[in-house]
């Protein structure tokens, strides 16, 4: 892994390959950059990839201060190591919280994306009962440790399918989440909580899209991203059967033929 100093932040990334544009992929919660693995390894034979670990997560540590960090601070972050690496304008992936980012980073910064990947994420922001949730597992966190939110979602991420057939999955997952540190977890709740509801901007993010969904995804499920398609101007959906919410990591074939088709536009 590479590491750059990004804000005062030693920010760890993966970077792969050359060839522009680069792709530039944002990982999920609570995992880290080591999910896009089948990514890098696919397109990095052509292009330039990069693929950090969001802070507080895999090796970059959490930004410093003691208040909150916001999804905009998370896109500052991205922002800098694209202008550091000179790698603007990108594509942009992200998945889920990913993609959270990347829709802050599409507000402050479009000037550096060139094109979006908006995987197994909602524009939205969230409901009462969802923010309430949040709160209730930062509490969880703080108190026991990671461990059993790691198995809760788990078990909220990955389809039926993939629980039942695919074990090397299952446990890849599992250590992807494992390793991070109960601190960047907390801090991460708080920002998705808090993020701002980007619906009303998805009309004016003009550049090309493309919205992945795993077809049994829970927490963002198709119809969402079926509407978020619609609102979007130049977006084309690709739906991933079998796969849930880690369509990447479920499916990475299929996931990355929607990839491959999408880029050929760049
Ligand atoms: C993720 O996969 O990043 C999370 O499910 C996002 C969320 O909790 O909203």
């Amino acid at each position: 892994m590479a590491s750059a100093t990004v804000s005062g932040t030693q920010v760890h990334f993966v970077n792969a390959g050359s060839g522009s544009p680069a792709l530039v992929l944002l990982h999920a919660f609570p995992l880290h950059a080591g999910m896009w693995d089948a990514q890098i390894a696919a397109f990095s034979r052509h292009r330039r990839v990069v693929a950090p670990d969001l802070p507080g997560f895999g090796s970059t540590p959490p930004l410093p201060g003691s208040g909150a960090p916001a999804m905009a601070d998370f896109a500052a972050l991205v922002a800098g190591l694209i202008e550091h690496l000179g790698i603007g304008p990108a594509v942009v992936g992200g998945l889920s919280m990913g993609g959270y980012v990347a829709f802050a980073l599409l507000r402050d910064r479009p000037d550096l994306v060139s094109g979006v990947v908006l995987a197994d994420t909602r524009a939205g922001s969230d409901s009462v009962e969802v923010a309430d949730r949040r709160t209730a597992q930062q509490a969880q966190v703080a108190e026991r440790g990671t461990a059993d939110l790691v198995e809760t979602m788990v078990g909220s991420l990955l389809s039926d399918e993939t629980r039942a057939r695919r074990p090397d999955v299952v446990e890849r997952a599992r250590t992807l989440m494992s390793v991070n540190p109960g601190a960047g977890i907390i801090a991460a709740l708080g920002a998705m909580r808090a993020r701002p509801d980007a619906t009303a901007e998805l009309a004016t993010i003009a550049m090309p899209a493309l919205v992945v969904v795993g077809e049994h995804d829970g927490p963002s499920p198709p119809a969402e991203a079926r509407t978020m398609t619609d609102a979007l101007p130049d977006a084309r959906l690709e739906v991933i059967e079998g796969a849930g919410h880690l369509s990447n990591l479920e499916a990475p074939e299929a996931f990355n033929r929607a990839l491959d088709t999408f880029l050929s536009r760049f």
